[in-house]
């Protein structure tokens, strides 16, 4: 899929490593798992706002912004690569932190993401649980507009018809290095929330006639939520790219029970599933998303979800940041 059109700062280090993981999957006793280490994209401590970011800041820069806007919850991934971005582009950040999460400890409030947010230098605006979020970023945004400089918003997790195109790209990428390899995946399994990730892969993989069906393990809303918002996005960008149509609700498919007590919240086979892969692979998952992810392809392996498949491509999006802010909710001994 060429996106040559579409205009891309380059942030990261592409393609992002794919590995095979032997003892995850002798542990598992399921298909082979292999990892696409999207945790590596290279801007700041990586994950898969890089590949949305390179587009969504040449968009910025398109309209001549000067300031990023962007928004999330306390410990979200995105708010640091924006800003992250913003500092090597030369371009001011705005951030707006929602304490959606009922969790206080310092560690949580000022540890991991929101200390890698004060590094770079981003102007944080907290919002209480319940307040509305999208109204504050809207009047940040209009402050930024008083000072006379031109504001660029980024709504939550970068999930627009332009951020997704990073994981059309991915699409590319990833089938590229498989045929390199002479790999072939039955499935792919990676977390989803805001959607962009899942709908870009969609749209990418469609495109170029490849029907590996893509798992997404949600993390916040519920089965219904999370297919309509992937169909959404996905018919959006598809139709950005000139494709209407490309994907139907067939092809989504939203796995959202291992959200455990709710979004951002520690669940035990979460908890699980990040210390094993740790401990048998040294790879680092994080607590909100890959985890839950990881959760949820390990608990399907083993009731048989996988039959008959050889080969399972699990997609690391990133987040180990987070993992200092959730120290004392993690049970790690
Ligand atoms: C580490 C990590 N993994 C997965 C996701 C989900 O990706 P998306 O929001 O594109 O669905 C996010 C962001 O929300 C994230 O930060």
């Amino acid at each position: 899929m060429d996106l040559s059109g579409h205009p891309r700062v380059l942030l990261g280090h592409f393609p992002t490593p794919l590995e095979h993981l032997p003892r995850l999957s002798q542990f598992i006793g399921g298909p082979e798992i292999y990892v696409k280490r999207d945790d590596c994209t290279g801007l700041a401590f990586g994950g898969n706002k890089t590949r949305k970011l390179e587009f969504l800041i040449a968009d910025a820069l398109r309209q001549n912004a000067t300031t990023i806007v962007a928004m999330g919850t306390v410990q979200s991934n995105l708010p640091p690569l924006a800003a992250a971005a913003a500092c090597k582009l030369g371009l001011k950040c705005e951030l707006i932190l929602e304490h959606r999460v009922a969790i206080d400890d310092v560690d949580y409030l000022d540890s991991g993401n929101p200390f890698l947010n004060k590094l770079y230098g981003a102007n944080t605006h907290f919002v209480s649980d319940g307040a509305d979020a999208t109204s504050t970023m809207e009047s940040v945004a209009d402050e930024v507009r008083h000072r006379g400089e031109v504001p660029y918003v980024i709504p939550r997790g970068g999930s627009t018809p332009v951020g997704a195109l990073g994981y059309v790209e991915c699409a590319s990428e990833l089938l590229a290095q498989a045929k390199h390899e002479n790999l072939s995946f039955d499935y792919i399994v990676h977390a989803t929330a805001s959607a962009g990730t899942q709908s870009g892969l969609l749209v990418g993989l469609k495109a170029m006639h490849c029907n590996t069906p893509v798992i997404g393990i949600g993390v916040n809303a519920s089965k219904s939520v999370q297919t309509q918002r992937v169909l959404d996005l996905a018919r959006k960008t598809a139709q950005y790219l000139g494709m209407p149509g490309l994907v139907s609700r067939d092809d989504v498919i939203a796995n959202c029970d291992y959200v455990g007590a709710g979004y951002g919240l520690v669940a035990s086979d979460m908890n699980a599933a990040l210390m094993q892969v740790a401990r048998l692979e040294g790879l680092l998952l994080d607590p909100v998303y890959s985890g839950k992810c990881m959760a949820g392809l390990i608990d399907l392996t083993r009731k048989g979800f996988f039959a008959g498949a050889r080969n399972i491509l699990f997609i690391h999006t990133g987040g180990s940041p987070a993992l200092f802010g959730y120290r004392n909710q993690l049970n790690v001994r």
